[in-house]
């Protein structure tokens, strides 16, 4: 005679309240998914719904990541030395002022990771990038969302809301999803203000995108604060999403903490090669500036031909308003076009489409025009 099964018991029933409060992130629709469920064929479909690069990588890359391969078979440096010589050369700063980060998004998990205890509390803005509260509520703190102020981060609220119970302040500069970018010394001023035992998190994912003038000289501000953390990712203007390789630097007994809990090899062997050869091409890095510059272009005129409020970005997308963003959506994806409804941000009636090449931006607004006709 069979034994009667047990009852199957729900052990998510055992996670931390915490935990299962998390409501999980939602990457973009990947286009094999999209060809699967509506049954296209791949090569026709456009994605832009991921803030990526979308020139693909560089030659210098390519060969980088070619020759990396032959040693796939050993574990990657888990210091990252080669990688961080670079950025420490770049930067003026020294190799244990930088952490290198599985995608910028470690980076950002790790500061959470090393200063969060449950109770304590995190300062974000509306409408910031999503991760802070996914990483701040995974530690059992307390996110602090501040009220945004024309979809802006609203500084001066931001430093009212850090209370003694605050361990750090992200700052996205531009912010993703709304594209909105910060004067540097708007920025400075704001750091300046900020408690010195108070960590700020100065997210800089975009920040090649921004006209040179724009950027923030932010590597030089670790010096004066020991409290900043910079993040930045080779995912965007670098062209190297897949990879997952970001870095952030911050003042040394920081980087400690984070290193002390982070994986032993966060950052993979195809990944420090193919970084260390994109931040070598600076052309690589310029030129796409300049090809997206000119795809805003023209993804604005496009939207004011259809005669849609859009929120002028900073950085490699746009929020676009098109009233019931989420069956616009749909009705994209039954044109090949994937772009990201941001409800989860609060925006119920926008899309935020990512800058393309000029052919990819005319097949989203085509499909956008034929997706208001209903
Ligand atoms: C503002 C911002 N920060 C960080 C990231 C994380 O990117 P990655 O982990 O690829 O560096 C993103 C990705 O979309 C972003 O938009």
């Amino acid at each position: 005679m069979q034994p009667t099964p047990r009852p199957h018991p729900d052990l998510s029933l055992q996670a931390p309240d915490y935990v299962r409060r998390i409501a999980r992130y939602l990457p973009g629709k990947p286009i094999a998914e999209l060809a699967r469920e509506y049954g296209l064929v791949e090569a026709d479909i456009v994605k832009l719904a991921s803030n990526e690069n979308p020139r693909g990588p560089s030659p210098t890359v390519r060969a980088a990541v070619a020759a990396a391969v032959e040693d796939v078979c050993r574990y990657p440096d888990g210091n990252g030395f080669a990688l961080k010589a670079a950025l420490a050369a770049r930067f003026d700063l020294s190799a244990e002022q930088i952490v290198l980060g599985n995608g910028s998004n470690d980076v950002l998990e790790l500061v959470t990771q090393a200063f969060l205890r449950p109770g304590d509390h995190a300062v974000y803005s509306r409408h910031a990038f999503a991760v802070y509260p996914l990483a701040v509520q995974a530690r059992g703190a307390t996110g602090i969302e501040v009220p945004a102020v024309d979809y802006r981060h609203d500084l001066p609220a931001m430093r009212t809301a850090i209370t003694p119970a605050t361990r750090i302040v992200f700052v996205a500069n531009p912010n993703n999803p709304t594209g909105t970018w910060i004067a540097p010394d708007a920025l400075e001023a704001f750091i300046a203000s900020v408690p010195d035992d108070v960590l700020v998190v100065l997210d800089e994912a975009y920040n090649e995108y921004l006209e040179p003038e724009r950027q923030a000289p932010s590597a030089a501000w670790i010096a004066k604060y020991a409290n900043l953390v910079v993040s930045r990712t080779f995912s965007k203007a670098y062209g190297l999403a897949a990879l997952r390789v970001g870095y952030g630097i911050m003042d040394p007994n920081v980087a400690d903490m984070l290193n002390r809990v982070r994986q032993p090899f966060n950052v993979n062997a195809l990944a420090q090669a193919a970084a260390l050869a994109a931040l070598a091409d600076a052309d690589y890095v310029e030129q796409s500036r300049i090809i997206n510059r000119a795809g805003m272009r023209q993804l604005e005129e496009g939207a004011r031909a259809l005669g849609l409020p859009f929120i002028p970005s900073h950085a490699n997308f746009m929020l676009i308003r098109v009233g019931d963003a989420a069956s616009v959506y749909a009705r994209l994806l039954k044109q090949g076009v994937i772009v990201r409804p941001v409800a989860n941000y609060g925006l119920p009636e926008f899309l935020r489409v990512t800058v393309g090449l000029s052919v990819e931006n005319r097949r989203f607004l085509d499909a956008l025009a034929v997706a208001l006709a209903g």
